[in-house]
């Protein structure tokens, strides 16, 4: 009996080990075709991140829509190209586009979108910039994304 115990704590152990930490990003959009910040950080103990992207203005997707997609910054101005090409009723996202290392859906105002994605997926040391890919809204809302390194270590 008492052996069944410690099994169990030390699976639910191992469990909360192996689902590491998720840590939610919220930024906003609004209808001056703004996001609420130029700069995010991921703190260096999240595995995952779960970003979530709320339009606060009034503007229907189709004039004033917003999305949040991340690249390597090298990257950023190609997939604003390829978004554009790829049109509205493809949420303005190329498809199957290894360079776009997470997305949300396009929303429109009042809506919100979210997308979770494994920071395995980011390098330390590599530059990241997140945009939004609706025509014309790249020059504006864009900023950089920062894996933040462990305290007390040098990058
Ligand atoms: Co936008």
């Amino acid at each position: 009996m008492k052996l069944n115990v410690l099994l169990t704590s030390l699976l639910l152990t191992g469990s909360a080990v192996a689902f590491g930490k998720s840590c939610p990003i919220s930024i906003d959009g609004n209808d001056q075709m703004q996001f609420s910040t130029k700069e995010l950080h991921v703190a260096a103990d999240c595995t995952e991140v779960a970003l979530t992207i709320k339009h606060v203005g009034k503007l229907p997707k189709n004039v004033m829509g917003h999305n949040w997609v991340l690249t390597k910054a090298a990257d950023m101005d190609a997939v604003v190209s390829a978004g554009i090409a790829a049109g509205l009723a493809n949420e303005h996202l190329p498809k199957n586009d290894a360079r776009v290392i997470a997305a949300t859906k396009l929303v429109g105002g009042g809506e919100s979108a979210s997308v979770t994605f494994p920071v395995a997926k980011l390098k330390a040391g590599e530059s990241y910039k997140f945009f939004c890919t609706f025509p014309g809204h790249a020059a504006l809302m864009n900023g950089v994304l920062t894996l933040d390194t462990p305290a007390g270590k040098k990058s």
